[in-house]
């Protein structure tokens, strides 16, 4: 089976070509640049900028691919959530697509994508396992009890573990988004410097909360201004926010693995990149008996071919396709 799939739930243009389990190609045109001066996402230029990218990142994927329109078996796209105008092009993109072609149309959850992201190519390894789900707009744990039937345990209840990286870095000078620079200077940085608190970590639920840490950073440098002006003190801080971040999710996410009576812990989505929570959760793993999968660091970050793996996933498990009159979903809650 052969499939065409755009995702344009944010700041990403992405398209790719998935046949049989495997990715064929998964063209990226990144906005990073243009949302740089505004210190986060701005709607309407990530709208216009997916307008003017979305058919040549198409053209791009089916090129590298070497398969012509006509090969394609369907097509899928992200339904929600994200930005409402966002998500719009993508997806009329590609029901026109599949309306031109009269081939079957996904429009899939951005997340249920992140979630089977770290099976691609090896689901027949497929287990039961809880799943942390690490972005810059969501922070989600999921019990996947088999595939494709999954069960939301917890999530932020404010900012996102990205948002955190990326708000933290910004009142200490960092451009958008300051997650990946966070995780570079950290390396040469102190994670006992300086004490964060670690939200909610002993709570009884599998909830998150990472504002309140922002916060934390916040007075921390309005009492110390000179900090900044130190870059080993700038390490240091970067290193002890992020190892409140990492502390939280692992720990939360092996408690409820636990709990579950899984024997599997998954992760996906942009801060999977991170690599102090990649080693963290590759130690706490291995020290608690788990097997550890984590998505590709460039399957990580927002991408078209997760949701091209989950739309033939669905397709092979026959699940039944919604008509091709079908709108965005911006809000769509993983059930
Ligand atoms: O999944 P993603 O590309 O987009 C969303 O759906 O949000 O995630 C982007 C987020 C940003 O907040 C970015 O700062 C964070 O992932 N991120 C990182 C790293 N790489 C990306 N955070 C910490 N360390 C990294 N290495
Ligand atoms: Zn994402």
């Amino acid at each position: 089976m052969t499939i065409l799939a755009l995702e344009t739930s944010c700041d990403e243009t992405s398209a790719a070509i998935v046949r049989d389990g495997k990715i064929l190609s998964n063209t990226i045109a990144s906005q990073i640049k243009l949302h740089e001066e505004y210190g986060g996402v701005v709607p309407e230029l990530a709208a216009r900028e997916h307008l003017k990218n979305v058919l040549p990142v198409a053209r791009a994927a089916l090129d590298e691919a070497e398969i012509s329109l006509a090969q394609l078996d369907a097509v899928a796209a992200t339904q929600g959530p994200g930005l409402a105008i966002a998500l719009l092009v993508g997806f009329k993109a590609a029901q026109a697509v599949a309306f031109a072609l009269n081939k079957p149309f996904l429009g899939i959850h951005h997340h249920e994508a992140h979630l089977y992201s770290p099976w691609i190519g090896e689901f027949e390894k497929f287990q039961p396992n809880v799943s942390l789900i690490v972005s810059g707009g969501h922070t989600l744990l999921v019990l996947v009890e088999s595939e494709l039937k999954h069960r939301v345990l917890g999530g932020t209840i404010d900012d996102a573990a990205g948002e955190c990286f990326d708000k933290t870095g910004k009142l200490m000078g960092l451009p958008y988004p300051a997650g990946p620079l966070i995780d570079q200077l950290a390396e040469q940085g102190n994670p006992n410097a300086y004490d964060f608190p670690r939200p909610l970590l002993h709570d009884a639920n599998d909830d998150f909360s990472f504002s309140g840490l922002k916060t934390s950073v916040r007075y921390f440098i309005r009492d110390h201004p000179a900090l900044l002006d130190d870059r080993q003190k700038v390490c240091d801080l970067c290193a002890s926010v992020q190892a409140a971040i990492v502390e939280v999710l692992v720990k939360k996410t092996i408690r409820a693995a636990k709990r579950e009576g899984v024997r599997c812990v998954t992760a996906s989505g942009g801060v999977t990149c991170n690599r102090a929570l990649r080693h963290e959760l590759e130690r706490a793993c291995k020290k608690n008996g788990f097997v550890l999968r984590l998505a590709e660091k460039n399957l990580c970050t927002d991408n078209a071919a997760m949701i091209g793996i989950l739309a033939e996933r669905k397709l092979l498990a026959k699940t039944p396709l919604p008509p091709l009159d079908e709108e965005i979903q911006p809000g769509w809650v993983l059930a």
